[in-house]
């Protein structure tokens, strides 16, 4: 299937994973992209430049096909070597650069003069036409159903999509609560050129993670994730677990009093005792509504197969039969 997602990346089919922290290491990234879609690195979870490299040096002993690094800029008392990072990404050739969280303008010269493509992940009109406005080649539109932090706007992805379809004159991939091939091909009708899932990648056996964190998102139905931190104006959509309950509860007797300290041992460090060790009650994690479409855990290659394989079948025998 050829798009402008597919001709801007030089991948063959419109399917990104995106970033996500302790989940995006090389083998997952490999995988997606040796599937032929675009498999992404998380930078942030590397720790360090020097980390990062050697994590991108693995990738590309892994694949010859593109794949892209994850830049999430977070707020943060002691923030992250992004010049560092930056760099590392630029002398290793890495030809795309995913951006999220806020504002990438600060990097984009550096990397647009290196030739990296760069696709900013946010989760409104507003912030897709801003990302336009400073040059960034494409976007990828984050709904409210999607795993990770959808924003405080609360749009699903039924108006959000169309509307940045309205708007953008850069290309776009639907993100968020996408699973399948019915996902790619009504994302699709509604104007995006592909899409990008996060939660449906962990599920599959090239994800690198514990298979207690496969289980539970097979095992979750659409009902089972949980906002937090709203008042906190760092909206995450996580599992529910006991830890999700406990901080609720805190969320609820503080309200607009909460502050990130309340809440310190729900979220901060534990993802790689739930990603690595599988002690999921640990803390929060991300993970999309999508979850309750996910029932098995297939391979990357097969899942990426099947999706295109349906996909033609839905757009040339359910759809032409109309
Ligand atoms: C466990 C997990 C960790 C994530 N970590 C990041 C991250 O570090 N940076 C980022 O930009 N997005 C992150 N995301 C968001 C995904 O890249 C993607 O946008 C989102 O999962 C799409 O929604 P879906 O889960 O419904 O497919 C994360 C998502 C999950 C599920």
């Amino acid at each position: 299937m050829k798009t402008k997602i597919t001709e801007l990346f030089g991948i063959e089919h419109p399917i990104i994973q995106g970033g996500m922290h302790y989940v995006g290491f090389a083998e997952l990234a490999a995988a997606v992209s040796n599937a032929g879609g675009l498999g992404t690195i998380t930078g942030l979870t590397q720790g360090t430049p020097e980390k990062l490299a050697n994590e991108i040096a693995r990738c590309q002993e892994m694949t010859d096909k593109p794949f892209a690094v994850n830049l999430t800029f977070l707020p943060s008392l002691t923030p992250p070597d992004y010049p560092g990072l930056v760099q590392v990404i630029i002398d290793a050739g890495v030809p795309i650069v995913e951006t999220a969280g806020r504002n990438p303008a600060e990097y984009l010269p550096a990397l647009k003069e290196a030739g990296i493509k760069v696709i900013h992940k946010c989760t409104s009109v507003r912030h897709s036409l801003k990302a336009q406005s400073i040059g960034c080649d494409a976007v990828s539109v984050d709904g409210f159903e999607c795993g990770g932090h959808p924003g405080e706007d609360d749009i699903p992805n039924f108006i959000l999509l169309p509307r940045a379809a309205d708007e953008l004159e850069i290309p776009f991939v639907a993100s968020g609560g996408m699973a399948d091939a019915r996902s790619l091909v009504a994302a699709m009708a509604l104007g995006a050129e592909g899409m990008n899932m996060g939660t449906r990648f962990i599920a599959t056996q090239d994800a690198p993670v514990h298979q207690n964190v496969k289980d539970a998102i097979v095992n979750a139905s659409e009902l089972d994730t949980r906002l937090i931190m709203r008042s906190l104006t760092n909206t995450e959509r996580v599992l529910n677990n006991d830890a999700v309950e406990r901080l609720m509860e805190k969320e609820k007797a503080l309200g607009d009093k909460l502050r990130f300290e309340d809440i310190v041992d729900e979220v901060a460090g534990v993802y790689p005792k739930i990603m690595h060790e599988g002690t999921m009650e640990v803390g929060a994690w991300s993970c999309g509504m999508v979850a309750g479409l996910v029932s098995d855990i297939p391979t990357v290659k097969d899942l990426i197969d099947s999706i295109m394989t349906e996909a033609d079948s839905i757009i040339n025998q359910r759809l032409s039969n109309f």
